[in-house]
């Protein structure tokens, strides 16, 4: 019988007709993410989900996917703190995601925010769009030096150590804390391990690259940001859980740290009326930092391995819930 699979977003058309040889492919042709209950009744006998991570797969909608026969949910990203792997790997679904392949783009965009947010460059390019330009003059426009300074990574895996890597060009001195208790050094890479508070004592870029875990779910709060320098900036491509944004706003209202740049946020979207959007020294981005074609590509094809392997009941190349496979 061919198999059938749910995905849950508009997804590349060449990849798709693929896949419509091999499985009924059940499509929710969108570019905003479905409702829970279009997922639940969409779920009928599939065998598989390709799912992205504005998704929130949870215990209701595994419950029914596996009295239904579901077999794989397959993340079509490295992240997968939307789906609720233990209930998954209770009942022997697969779960898959996505690592690796978006590490370089996304260290790349983390030196875009921060580059644009030390220097200026949207609200320098906002001011010249209204048709401001601020005469050339010793302090117009004028921060900190890039060059030199220092960067505290949080999160020090596959994306952190890649942010390192390019914060050699800049001749920085890099810091970096595991939220999850790894305090090691690790070879080939600059940097020095460091407990959170010196990190963020001595940083004028601090840079969230974790994932999402308990260890860092709200690791950036009052306490954390007064820690900080009047002078510092926050940057955080991870997840938007990991910082308190009332707290974050307060800082940068009272001048407490420099400036932010946020590619993810908690919720996502942002509210419209959320006061960080009116503060001229943060940059907010729709959670675009994998957002290159090739990557993105390269996500949806192992996304695609990942499904096809889970219904045709091979072992997923890439599982976060491997201990399934053991009994
Ligand atoms: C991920 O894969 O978790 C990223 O956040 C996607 O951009």
């Amino acid at each position: 019988m061919t198999p059938s699979l749910l995905i849950t977003r508009s997804f590349f058309p060449d990849m798709l007709e693929k896949l419509n040889k091999y499985c009924n492919v059940v499509l929710w042709d969108r570019a905003a993410p479905p409702e829970k209950h279009w997922i639940i009744r969409n779920l009928n006998h599939m065998d598989g989900m390709i799912t992205m991570l504005t998704d929130k797969i949870d215990e209701e909608i595994i419950r029914i996917g596996a009295s239904q026969g579901l077999k794989v949910i397959s993340q079509m990203a490295v992240g997968y703190d939307n789906i609720d792997v233990r209930s998954a790997t209770e009942r022997k679904i697969a779960v898959g995601n996505t690592p690796g392949v978006l590490t370089e783009t996304t260290a790349d965009f983390t030196w875009a925010l921060l580059m644009a947010l030390v220097r200026q460059v949207v609200q320098s390019h906002t001011e010249v769009q209204q048709g401001v330009w601020r005469p050339w003059g010793p302090e117009v426009f004028a921060g900190i030096d890039v060059n030199g300074s220092t960067l505290g990574i949080i999160g020090f895996g596959r994306i952190g150590q890649a942010v390192a890597r390019r914060a050699s060009g800049f001749g920085m001195r890099v810091l970096y804390y595991d939220p999850d208790g790894n305090r090691s050094k690790v070879s080939g890479i600059p940097g020095e391990p460091s407990g959170l508070e010196m990190l963020l004592c001595h940083s004028d870029f601090v840079s969230l690259h974790a994932n999402l875990t308990a260890s860092s779910r709200n690791l950036i709060g009052k306490r954390q940001l007064e820690l900080m320098k009047s002078t510092a900036f926050l940057i955080n491509t991870a997840r938007g859980a990991m910082v308190d944004h009332n707290a974050l706003y307060d800082s940068l209202a009272k001048h407490q740290i420099a400036g932010a740049a946020l590619d993810v946020f908690e919720p996502e979207p942002i509210p419209a009326d959320h006061p960080l959007l009116k503060l001229p020294n943060v940059i907010i981005t729709p959670h675009i930092a994998s957002a290159s074609i090739a990557t993105r590509r390269r996500m949806a094809s192992m996304s695609i391995e990942n499904a096809y392997a889970g219904i045709t009941g091979k072992k997923l190349p890439y599982c976060v819930n491997p201990e399934i496979y053991n009994s």
